[in-house]
């Protein structure tokens, strides 16, 4: 059947933390159901509403938005603790959101003992990933393992108790191995399972519930978290996150048909950030990482590490667009460059044989022996944070969105220049 709403879906084209909480929240004011499809807390969504400040780790920033139907698919990964805390921390500021999320039967429960595991293993690793120590591998492990416990084994008290049991010893076993005491589990476990009550209250079948309101003719945004790059199949394996963040994660994870899909917008910086480990191909010189991870307050919303930063990765993003089909992209922090005399983009990587490449490539080692090659833009030097119409931009800071659409082969949809609501400049 033909779907007659709208689905747009947002993706990070880089290493995450492009600002899709904010593009969500300013395209949420348009929608009328806003979705996750996968991840879990290891998510960090900064959004500024008037002077307030948001960080959300597991509710869509389309929260914000009053009235808008918010929902958590299958593909996401639920700490319940901490998303009650967040609904309660919501609530408490003043935010009616009764009757307004909804969390998927389907969707799989991140327990206290996958945040032990994580922590663990990444400890012990000769190859450490840099997680965000939320628990986040050892849950998806369950799942493909086919001993995850979701929602929907919450209904079914005697059930749940033998499948927890099950993950549970499996999980106590390598804890042993690694020496590691279970600290505070029991505790941790009692606190989750009081929940459940309040989660079965908002469960909900969320691909019957897309499906059903894109019937209807209405607008849905499916909000991914992290970014291409740190794709479990597409990014820069092993040092992925656990999840596909990438677009086609966004039919799997929320339960409808990719057709019903119109639209997938790829969220970058106007430069490239990365927290955690592995390869970052475009990063800056030490002086100039400090310079901008200071002007662009580059630290992690989840875990306050500092992130690295680099210049803007047109392989990357050439690459972003093509793996996930991007309809258009959003450019966000445009700003942060306002006092820089010139700009940097990498256009293709240089091998160490010297042939140049620019296909982003699949041996993730390779990445840290490649030079990338660079082209320099005069930079703008002036302020564009009360700019809001593309032509009001300077002609430098146009002459760099243009580059980044052309090397992208997507258009620039949107461009951010600050952190508030208002601070954006639509195209088109
Ligand atoms: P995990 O998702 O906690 O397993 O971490 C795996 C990798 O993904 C690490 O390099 C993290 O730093 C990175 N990562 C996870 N979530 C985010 C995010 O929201 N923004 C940026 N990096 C993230």
């Amino acid at each position: 059947m033909t779907a007659r709403g709208s689905c747009t879906v947002i993706v990070g084209a880089q290493w995450g933390d492009e600002g899709k909480g904010k593009i969500v929240d300013v395209l949420a004011e348009n929608v009328d159901i806003v979705a996750r499809y996968q991840g879990g807390a290891n998510a960090g969504h900064t959004v500024h509403v008037g002077d307030d400040e948001f960080v959300l780790h597991q509710i869509p920033s389309g929260i914000l938005h009053p009235g808008r139907r918010c929902l958590l698919g299958n593909g996401v990964v639920l700490d319940v603790r901490q998303f009650f805390q967040e609904y309660d921390g919501v609530v408490a500021r003043g935010i009616d959101i009764d009757g307004r999320i909804g969390v998927s039967y389907r969707a799989q429960l991140l327990m206290p003992y996958h945040q032990l595991l994580d922590k663990a293993v990444e400890h012990a690793a000769a190859t450490k990933i840099g997680t965000t120590g939320r628990g986040i591998g050892p849950a998806y492990e369950d799942k493909a393992g086919r001993r995850g416990v979701r929602v929907a084994d919450l209904l079914n008290q005697d059930r749940l108790a033998k499948r927890i049991e099950a993950a549970r010893s499996r999980v106590e076993g390598k804890l042993d191995e690694l020496g590691v005491p279970a600290a505070r589990l029991d505790e941790a476990m009692d606190e989750t399972l009081a929940l459940s009550d309040r989660l079965l209250a908002i469960a909900s079948d969320v691909g019957p519930e897309i499906s059903a309101a894109l019937e209807e003719g209405k607008h849905v945004l499916l909000e991914g978290a992290q970014g291409t790059a740190l794709d479990l199949d597409h990014g820069t394996y092993p040092f992925v996150t656990s999840s596909n963040t990438t677009a086609g994660g966004a039919a799997t994870g929320t339960g409808i048909g990719p057709t019903s899909i119109t639209d997938v917008i790829g969220i970058v910086k106007a430069y490239t950030t990365r927290v955690g480990e592995g390869p970052l191909p475009s990063a800056m010189t030490q002086e100039m990482d400090e310079h901008v991870r200071k002007l662009g307050g580059e630290f992690g919303a989840t875990t306050g590490r500092p992130r690295r930063c680099g210049w803007f990765d047109a392989v990357l993003t050439r690459y972003a667009s093509q793996v996930n089909g991007l309809t258009g992209i959003a450019v966000t922090k445009l700003d942060v460059f306002d006092t820089m005399p010139e700009v940097k983009i990498a256009t293709a990587y240089r091998m160490p044989d010297g042939k140049e490449r620019r296909f982003f490539p699949a041996d993730t080692w390779s990445l840290s022996e490649i030079e990338p090659v660079y082209e320099t833009m005069p930079g703008w030097e002036a302020p564009t944070g009360d700019v809001r119409k593309l032509e009001d931009l300077p002609k430098n800071a146009r002459a760099y969105l243009d580059r980044i659409e052309e090397l992208t082969n997507a258009p620039v949809r949107w461009v951010s220049v600050g952190t508030k609501r208002s601070q954006i400049i639509p195209i088109g």
